[in-house]
């Protein structure tokens, strides 16, 4: 099967220009095609840009064990929606993915379930340093230094240090300190202000907790991921200069989401770690420009709208986010903040190098026919109604965006369609196992 997409702009590693693209089967054929090399079916993308598709290296998508949050055929529709075709998913899901054997487990799950390409972390316990040693079919290993939704956690210095020392894959954490946030939270026990989180949850937390992260990577010589980086501080203190064992990301939600959103939106983006103040949007969104930070990744942590509607403490941590990201950024272009090209690095390219994942990431010949449409010119309010999320709720309810996602495929195969009326997504789950180039040893 082939398929041309020609008049589209197409986001090409080193530059931006109409071209015509040919896939045969799942693999980019020809990034220089004819207009009218033959093909079985041909798609006129005039006014589009054409992007490799969205590699989210951080989502949690609750199968098993949290399915009547999220599952994965909720989860990938909006991915597929969102223009996002490779995901890479968290081990707090019950059971716990801390063995082989559950991580071969969901991934035969996901084989059966998935519109988009998946992969999924095996996690950390202070005792399992042999499971990751020999983890295979995985991208890397997360450790929850601070506690978060479920109930991993590895904070003693000595079990943190032989996870670094004695294993071979990639490494990424949440960074907050347990004794900060302990403290914090005796403070300001009894309050049931939402906005109390960001104070419990603050700026030491996760400055100390990045910070002892980066210096055991830089100890062990080993690559270090910093999930979800929240504060300025964290910026200027670790990753300004950091070495070459350290990537980072942020999340749409610490980009746009500050301390004075929670009279509007509440619980809603009760996050962790928390949002933090304007001043960091700001830091954070120069280090992303700048290159201090690598990546952009949600974070796609769905509750029920009933469990977030709680009063606080006890509604849990998390949005959900895939569907919407691209949509947010492309709407970052439309105002002049960035460049297309740009996005496409933090968003595509970057992830897809940083995680290792073969054959994604770029539009180039021999890659992976992960690719989506955009039309920069389609704007569109954000609705409850129409997410795709299990949860059916965002946070960006209620905003104008321009730029949209209008047509993705994933190795080949069309997955989404952006209509006037209903969208329509392919009824069969095509996504596949992401390959890694590194695996342990
Ligand atoms: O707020 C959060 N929720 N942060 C995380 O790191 C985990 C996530 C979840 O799984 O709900």
């Amino acid at each position: 099967m082939k398929i041309l997409i020609k008049n589209a702009k197409v986001v090409l590693p080193e530059q931006v220009r109409e071209s015509a693209i040919l896939i045969e089967d799942s693999k980019i054929l020809d990034v220089d095609a004819s207009d009218s090399a033959s093909a079985d079916e041909v798609v006129d993308a005039s006014g589009q840009w054409l992007i490799p598709g969205v590699v989210d290296d951080q989502v949690h998508f609750r199968e098993p064990g949290l399915t009547h949050k999220e599952d994965l055929h909720h989860a990938t529709r909006a991915c597929a929606k969102g223009g996002v075709t490779s995901f890479l998913e968290m081990p707090n899901t019950i059971p716990n993915t801390v063995t082989q054997t559950e991580l071969d487990r969901k991934l035969e799950t996901a084989s059966k379930s998935c519109l988009v390409n998946y992969g999924f972390y095996i996690g950390a316990t202070p005792s399992n340093v042999d499971d990751l040693k020999h983890a295979k079919r995985t991208p890397g290993i997360k450790i929850f230094i601070g506690s978060s939704t479920g109930n991993l956690l590895v904070d003693e210095q000595s079990a943190l240090e032989k996870i670094f020392r004695e294993t071979t894959l990639s490494i990424c954490a949440h960074c907050e300190d347990e004794s900060t946030v302990r403290s914090n939270l005796k403070k300001h026990a009894g309050s049931t202000d939402v906005s109390t989180h960001s104070l419990v949850r603050d700026h030491e937390a996760a400055l100390v907790a990045t910070k002892r992260a980066i210096a055991l990577a830089n100890e062990y010589q080993h690559h270090f991921h910093v999930l979800h980086v929240s504060t300025g501080q964290e910026v200027d203190a670790c990753l300004v200069n950091r070495s070459q064992y350290i990537t980072a990301e942020v999340c749409p939600h610490h980009l746009f989401f500050n301390f004075d959103d929670y009279e509007r939106l509440g619980s809603l983006i009760k996050m962790n770690p928390s949002v933090k103040y304007f001043e960091d949007n700001q830091r954070l969104w120069q280090a992303l420009l700048e290159g201090d930070i690598d990546i952009i990744a949600t974070d796609h942590a769905p509750h029920t709208i009933e469990e977030k509607k709680l009063p606080y403490p006890d509604c849990p941590s998390g949005l959900p986010a895939v569907e919407n990201s691209l949509a947010l950024l492309l709407n970052q272009v439309h105002q002049g903040e960035c460049s297309i090209q740009q996005v496409v690095q933090w968003m595509c390219t970057r992830p897809a190098e940083i995680w290792k994942l073969k054959n994604k990431g770029k539009i180039a010949v021999g890659y992976d026919a992960d690719l989506v449409l955009v039309d920069p010119n389609l704007k569109q309010t954000v609705s409850n109604e129409t997410q795709q999320t299990k949860c059916q709720w965002s946070p960006w309810a209620g905003e104008e965006l321009m730029g949209w996602p209008v047509t993705t495929w994933v190795m080949g195969q069309k997955v989404y369609q952006w209509t006037e009326q209903e969208p329509q997504f392919a009824e069969s789950p095509v996504g596949c196992e992401i390959e890694f180039e590194k695996t342990a040893s």
